[in-house]
């Protein structure tokens, strides 16, 4: 492990753009010949303020989690340890992200449908929210979501 980066070369936050589709942002792992160490800044890394953490893990084999949309709500989701596949779907198209680094960050916007899927069993994903929970927030009916963003383009 030789290789050592610096945080010189962040994104300010006029370079990540918040109103983008499903999309990775890339952290800046700095390593030395100890280890690697990844920094997320509000307004540098995490295109959002920050208001709230989760963690996802533990999660049984052949277990798939999500199955909504939030109505209102920016989320970075970061696998820090082992991966999972994260499938988002904005009403027209479907992605599949493959997380197994805390190098990347997967941003979702609001009215994004998910899906997580395979995750292995050391997985643990950590997820940074733009706002405090909140279950009104929750679209968890596929044909709602549907009839949702249609109505949102119409
Ligand atoms: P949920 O969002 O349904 O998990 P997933 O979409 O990954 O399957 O949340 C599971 C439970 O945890 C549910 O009872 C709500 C609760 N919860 C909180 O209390 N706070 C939170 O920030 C989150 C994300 C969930």
């Amino acid at each position: 492990m030789t290789q050592t980066n610096d945080s010189r070369q962040r994104p300010t936050l006029a370079t990540v753009n918040a109103d983008a589709e499903p999309r990775l942002i890339d952290f800046h792992p700095i390593g030395d010949h100890r280890g690697w160490l990844t920094a997320m800044e509000e307004g540098k890394d995490i295109p959002f303020e920050v208001k709230r953490v989760y963690v996802i893990y533990g999660t049984l084999k052949e277990i798939s989690r999500g199955f909504h949309a939030h109505r209102d709500l920016e989320q970075l989701a970061i696998c820090v340890s082992g991966h999972c596949t994260f499938m988002t779907d904005d009403g027209q198209r479907r992605q599949e992200f493959i997380l197994d680094t805390p190098n990347k960050g997967l941003y979702i916007k609001s009215m994004i449908w998910r899906e997580m899927h395979h995750f292995s069993s050391d997985c643990v994903l950590v997820v940074l929210a733009n706002r405090l929970y909140d279950p009104t927030d929750y679209v968890r009916d596929y044909a709602e979501f549907k009839r949702l963003v249609q109505g949102a383009k119409a």
